[in-house]
């Protein structure tokens, strides 16, 4: 393939990547992501020098590169985030979840599924700390943030940000939680090392039948990634989450997901917030 040329991306080709991805991944892949996907892999053909899709897809499929389907799954996923995200939920966490859930323990642990680049579970150590301030409380807390993308969670381990992307972080959160470099002309940002240490990062595929977890969850975050599953898939993941779940645990869903009309087990208690009753 010519550096400029676009490879053209056929209904073969689409159909037996959009029943991989669906099967492997979870994200739906109905014909109207044929462009979308198209315009994604260009870049993994170039790497490779496939002419078309065809050549790629052998090269996939056919000699199973493992390598290939990690790099393949980091081009399709969608990794939107932000700090202060749906800044609800953070309020909801402080003011009834914190103190719901750690009464008498001296631990609890955080889980943020599906954290992308890692804004997400440095915000929830960043509201740990807040809620241990103003309610002098001494428990003690451990935050796992996985996802399926190895290149997000080589990003969040960085723990590196642009000024723009904490454009939404209050000034006493800025100062308290996030270091500036000692270059003037840097742009870059740093989270401070007593947030980094609280916060262990792990691949999970939140579609494969084992998790590898060996403790259970007092509070969960797993937004914005149900959305592109479809119904089947999004009630066996919320139904693997939740047995990863304390009884009296919190499960955090994106503003635009809803269990309305699973089985699950968890009790809806605000607007996208459950509690594992
Ligand atoms: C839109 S981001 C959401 C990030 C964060 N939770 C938030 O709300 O800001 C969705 C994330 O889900 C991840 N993802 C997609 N499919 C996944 C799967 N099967 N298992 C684990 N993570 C997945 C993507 O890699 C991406 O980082």
């Amino acid at each position: 393939m010519e550096q400029s040329s676009v490879a053209r991306l056929e209904e073969r080709e689409f159909r037996k990547l959009s029943q991989f991805i669906e099967r492997e991944v979870g994200i739906k892949m109905p014909p109207a992501k044929k462009i979308l996907l198209e315009s994604r892999l260009q870049k993994r053909l170039r790497i490779h020098s496939h002419r078309d899709f065809r050549e790629y897809c052998d090269f996939l499929f056919e000699q199973n590169d493992r390598q290939e389907l990690v790099e393949m799954i980091d081009a399709i996923t969608t990794n939107k985030t932000d700090f202060m995200r749906e800044p609800a939920h953070f309020d909801f966490l402080v003011e009834k979840a914190l103190p719901d859930v750690v009464r008498g323990k001296g631990h609890i642990n955080l889980w943020s599924a599906a954290c992308s680049t890692g804004q997400e579970p440095y915000n929830l150590a960043m509201f740990m700390e807040e809620f241990r301030e103003r309610a002098s409380s001494c428990v003690e807390y451990s935050i796992r943030a996985t996802d399926i993308s190895k290149s997000c969670l080589q990003k969040g381990r960085n723990a590196l940000y642009s000024l723009k992307d904490i454009e939404d972080v209050n000034l006493e959160f800025k100062k308290k939680y996030f270091l500036k470099s000692r270059d003037p002309k840097s742009d870059q940002v740093k989270i401070k090392s007593h947030i980094r240490s609280r916060v262990n990062f792990q691949s999970i595929n939140l579609m494969k039948d084992d998790y590898g977890l060996k403790e259970t969850y007092d509070i969960v975050f797993c937004r914005n990634v149900l959305i592109y599953f479809d119904r089947k898939n999004q009630h066996e993941v919320i139904g693997r989450i939740s047995s990863h779940m304390n009884l009296g645990a919190y499960l955090f869903l994106g503003h635009s997901e809803s269990m309305a009309g699973m089985n699950s087990g968890l009790t809806s208690v605000a607007s996208s917030i459950y509690k594992k009753t």
